[in-house]
């Protein structure tokens, strides 16, 4: 025997599989044979006690899962932490291994009741004693790091497990001698793989296929550079012995009908401590609050949703329920993230929700000054639709210019906080970085208002026909109200209106004062001004539908005419052009937009084909407006849902449920998506507002 190794196992005379608490118990309740699990498990004993001490621990009848002995404890010199198991099958084995700690002399150390932590099954150190992996996810929860890393005195970094059958760390991730690690990669989120990459060299991560996994390739026991392990394929056998280590097979059938092989029967109680190492964790903790309509609207489910999907973990430690239907709930939750990263990435999107970090009431916004104009300091926070306020000299004050994917910019002198794309951030501008001091403002979503975007969002999905009446008869009303108030209503528009007959509809929406702002791009004016001069749309014959020899010239000539008169607005007053949508566009006065892109013909002498131009046009033009309609147009749609905050009436109409799908996923409540030809839904809009008009046909329902 070389080294002074020393591991804890524990006889397999009580083990069965009794229960199910992991996939591979499965189907195997008394499926493992007691002899040959006492045989396979004595061979295992055998070739580690060649190589190390093995000490045993008496196995308790009722506790059948004790054989597994890296779930006692994780082992740090001379401190323990103490398994606190998250089933309770396997509760009452932690006073059988404390028992056995204590009288090895071990500092027993106790994490908090209902914190699980399963051990060294989920806390694996570097062989070189650096830092400590360890796992959370399925058994031990992510509360649980800070304690390791007070108590021993050493750097845990967090890994998030995916998979239900690699519930615990150790069956997916084996640190190995020299720095080697393996492992099985899609057993991780991709944070944790990232985290893995960054910390152990390419050459050194030897990667397992699934066949391997599952065979418990990664549950190993590794002593210098011996492997000892279940099974491994030839290729992997191959790939340890290129880094110098020699596989044992040894065959663990029976236990892995518990969901263990060779690792997990087996727990190392030498573990040698690094002097120079020091306690260091990036787990964090907030404690957040939220209040609203939580449970009608479904709003506590989706925060929790979003804290996990994204890799953290919380406790709920408050709730309070309003009792009557319309009061508010409120909550505390405790949100644990594996680091500031993803902390600040659950955050950002539970601020979104409406959230409020609780500590942070007292907190100013952290700001940093813009070095280089037009680039914000990294980790800037990145705007949302939801109206924000920031914290600045204990203050809270409302940003401007609300909308997504910008940076909030805080004036020199503090007063003025707005949102500002990139490229318009000045030296003299301070950037809100982090997560502290910003909150969003959510108006409560009542359970009416929630069902009600239920029922009108067609998310992905095809409106039926009598949905799609439905619908148009509240944006009829909607219209008409906005307009008898004054109010604004902005329409952007693609080539497709005029291709699907909607063109005359949409005219007579601006002859009648329904729309305030046109926005499109260069084919959405060229196409309505072809079926103006020619009759044709892309050369296609609108009364016929089809194709008229030599069409395809026809936009182009078009354009030539337009670019004769100087601009559309002097066609029209020429005379050249007499109907359609930019007729009525210019004699109604109602101000357009065209912003180009690279595929323009032409372009007409109106089309902006300075982009920034462009959209500085589309921004201003979107001021104050209370409703907009998406008709058909992918590009303009999504450009002008990036600029709107949230409280703006979207409707998108598009034949194609992606376009629809994709602004659904701003999540506002006033979004409304209709996934249908666009030249029906104007018509049917128009026939809408008719009825609106006269009051009289309405009232006898014709
Ligand atoms: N049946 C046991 C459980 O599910 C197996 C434990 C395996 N141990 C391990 N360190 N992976 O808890």
């Amino acid at each position: 025997m070389a080294s002074q190794i020393r591991f804890l196992m524990c006889s397999p005379d009580r083990y069965d599989v009794d229960y199910v608490i992991n996939p591979w118990m499965e189907g195997n309740i008394h499926k493992s044979s007691p002899e040959r699990a006492k045989e396979q498990w004595q061979k295992l004993h055998h070739i580690l006690k060649e190589k190390a001490i093995v000490d045993l621990v008496e196995p308790q009848g009722g506790w059948p899962d004790m054989v597994f002995t890296a779930n006692a404890g994780l082992v740090l010199g001379d401190n323990v932490v103490l398994s606190r198991f998250f089933h309770k099958e396997r509760q009452g084995e932690e006073p059988h291994f404390k028992r056995w700690f204590e009288s090895q002399g071990y500092t027993v150390h106790e994490l908090p009741k209902d914190l699980p932590f399963e051990g060294a099954g989920d806390a694996l150190l570097d062989r070189e004693g650096c830092c400590l992996w360890a796992g959370y996810g399925f058994r031990s929860e992510l509360d649980s790091h800070p304690y390791l890393a007070k108590w021993l005195d050493i750097e845990v970094l967090s890994l998030r497990l995916m998979d239900d059958r690699f519930y615990h760390l150790d069956t997916c991730f084996c640190p190995l001698t020299d720095g080697y690690l393996l492992y099985y990669p899609p057993a991780f989120d991709a944070y944790s793989n990232r985290l893995i990459e960054m910390r152990i060299p390419a050459e050194k991560r030897i990667a397992v296929e699934e066949a391997d996994a599952v065979k418990f390739a990664c549950n190993a026991v590794n002593i210098d550079k011996v492997v000892v392990l279940n099974q491994a394929s030839d290729g992997l056998k191959q790939r340890l012995a290129e880094a110098g280590f020699t596989a044992i097979e040894t065959p663990l059938t029976e236990f892995l009908k518990a969901g263990g092989a060779a690792k997990c029967l087996t727990l190392r109680v030498t573990e040698p401590v690094r002097t120079e190492v020091c306690a260091i964790v990036s787990v964090e903790s907030r404690i957040i609050r939220l209040e609203g309509h939580l449970l009608d609207s479904g709003l506590i489910n989706r925060a929790l949703d979003k804290i996990v999907e994204a890799g953290g973990s919380f406790q709920v430690l408050k709730f309070d329920l309003g009792e009557q239907r319309q009061s508010t709930s409120s909550a505390e939750i405790k949100v644990t993230a594996p680091s500031h990263e993803v902390m600040e990435a659950i955050l950002s999107q539970l601020i979104d929700l409406g959230a409020l970090d609780l500590p942070q009431e007292e907190r100013d916004a952290k700001l940093e000054p813009v070095t280089s104009a037009g680039v914000a300091p990294d980790d800037f926070y990145v705007t949302t639709i939801y109206p924000t306020e920031v914290r600045v000299n204990g203050e809270w004050m409302r940003v401007q210019n609300q909308r997504m994917d910008g940076a909030i910019a805080v004036s020199a002198d503090g007063k003025v906080a707005q949102c500002k794309l990139l490229r318009d951030l000045e030296i003299s501008d301070r950037v809100v970085v982090d997560i502290l001091g910003i909150r969003t403002v959510r108006k409560p979503e009542s359970r009416e208002q929630r069902n009600a975007q239920e029922f009108s969002f067609m998310s992905a999905g095809v409106s039926s026909e009598r949905r799609v009446e439905l619908i148009v008869e509240q944006v009829a009303w909607e219209l008409r109200q906005i307009r008898d108030r004054g109010g604004k209503v902005v329409v952007t528009a693609g080539p497709v209106v005029i291709h699907t007959g909607g063109g005359e509809h949409l005219s007579q929406l601006i002859r009648e004062g329904y729309v305030q702002a046109l926005l499109g791009g260069n084919a959405i004016a060229v196409h309505d001004m072809e079926q103006a001069l020619m009759g044709t749309s892309l050369g296609v014959d609108m009364q016929r539908g089809v194709a008229v020899r030599g069409g395809h010239r026809h936009h182009l000539k078009v354009i030539n005419a337009i670019r004769r008169c100087g601009s559309i607005a002097q066609a029209v007053e020429k005379g050249v052009i007499k109907s359609g949508v930019m007729y009525e566009c210019v004699k109604h006065q109602v101000p357009f937009c065209l912003a180009g892109s690279i595929r323009d013909d032409g372009p007409l002498p109106d089309t902006q084909m300075d982009l920034i131009k462009a959209q500085e046009e589309y921004a201003r033009l979107l001021e104050g407006a209370e409703m907009i309609l998406m008709l058909s147009s992918m590009l303009h749609s999504i450009g002008v849902g990036n600029m709107t905050p949230a409280g703006v009436k979207m409707v998108c109409v598009d034949i194609n449920p992606a376009v629809v799908t994709k602004l659904s996923d701003r999540g506002s409540i006033e979004s409304l998506g209709v996934v249908t030809d666009v030249g029906l839904f104007l018509s049917l809009l128009i026939q809408q507002l008719d009825k609106l008009t006269s009051p009289y046909r309405a009232l006898i329902g014709t």
